[in-house]
């Protein structure tokens, strides 16, 4: 048994924040941000937090699949902006989606959770332990961004995008998936600063920090390794891949992508203008599109690769 995407739901907060808006701000222009990024405009949620935002597009993925929450038997939310330690985000979700059979828990695995999220649960579709997942990637970026800073703050976007997975004979073909802790501090945030009565410190809020043109590099490296590692596992030849469905970080680094992989831009679908950088929500964001603009047939194949902060990535090939 493998899994197989069953239905896609997502939302995004309604505030809509133009580079212009931007502009006010900080010291940068709409000239800047679309040529070195690709992005016009982002979300911004002021009501709804990450668990609220991954509920709601929860609710749509399993409308679209047609499964009752019951039916889920593990619900996995990736998230790098919870908003609180604990309970887990997915915890919250069950609880607001009525999810009352499922195990729910988190993981912290950046910009790649989705994919990690999904690899997971084919392990355990793959054993046959459960039948029917939810996997979430859902974020508020906005909440632990430094709003004084240039450099991050115009990449990135609040939203979630949910999918409901079934235990199937056909769905994900291969998948792969990687870590390199050492380079942890390109692309941090260190939100729960220690303290305790004995060091005399007090727990502080860190922003997001980030060394742009280190993580920029990395991308441009490892997602189409990753992508060549997957092709080359299978033997299923580029000819045969009818969309890279990648991380909306920076439609250069996508380009570039497309420029080692040789194959060409239209088969690199892209929603970075309009959201931004979502981080774990931004590969279901673009499935949902792709779904509602019907580019997606039974029995396409196509690739999904994520990349972020850890580093982590990783990459899905799947039959749809
Ligand atoms: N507006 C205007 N100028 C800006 C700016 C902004 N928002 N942000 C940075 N600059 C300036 C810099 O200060 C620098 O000025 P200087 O030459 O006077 O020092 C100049 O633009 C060039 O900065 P640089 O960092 O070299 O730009 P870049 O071409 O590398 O682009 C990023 C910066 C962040 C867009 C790019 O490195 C990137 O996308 N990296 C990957 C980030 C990412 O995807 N992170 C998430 C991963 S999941």
């Amino acid at each position: 048994m493998t899994a197989r995407i069953a239905g896609i739901g997502i939302c995004v907060p309604e505030n809509i924040i133009t580079n212009d808006d931007l502009a006010k701000i900080v010291d940068t222009n709409d000239e800047w941000i679309r040529s070195r990024t690709g992005i016009c405009e982002r979300r911004i949620s002021t009501e709804d937090g990450t668990s609220a935002l991954a509920a709601k597009a929860a609710k749509k993925a399993l409308e679209a699949a047609g499964v009752s929450p019951e039916e889920i038997d593990i619900l996995i939310l990736g998230t790098s902006s919870p908003d609180y330690n604990y309970p887990s985000g997915a915890c919250e979700v069950q609880a607001a989606i009525g999810a009352v059979n499922a195990v729910a828990f988190d993981i912290s695995a950046a910009c790649a959770g989705f994919i990690f999220a999904m690899e997971i649960v084919q392990g355990f579709f793959q054993a046959g332990i459960y039948k029917t997942a939810l996997i979430i990637g859902s974020e508020t970026l906005s909440k632990v961004t430094d709003w004084s800073d240039r450099g991050t703050c115009v990449l990135f976007g609040d939203g979630a995008g949910a999918a409901v997975l079934k235990a199937d004979e056909k769905g994900i073909i291969d998948m792969m998936m990687g870590s390199d802790g050492t380079k942890g501090p390109v692309l941090a945030c260190q939100s729960r600063t220690l303290g305790n009565f004995l060091t005399g410190t007090k727990p502080e809020i860190g922003f997001m920090t980030m060394d742009g043109q280190e993580v920029f590099r990395f991308a441009v490296k490892k997602v189409p390794e990753s992508v060549e590692i997957l092709l080359k596992k299978t033997g299923i030849p580029k000819e045969e891949i009818k969309y890279y469905v990648l991380h909306q970080a920076n439609e250069r680094i996508i380009e570039a992508a497309a420029k080692r992989l040789k194959e060409p831009m239209d088969k690199f679908p892209m929603s970075i203008s309009r959201y931004g950088n979502t981080s774990t929500a931004s590969i279901p964001l673009l499935l949902n599109e792709m779904v509602e603009h019907g580019m997606l047939e039974p029995g396409d194949k196509i690739v999904m690769s994520g990349f972020g902060a850890g580093m982590t990535w990783g990459a899905v090939l799947l039959e749809w």
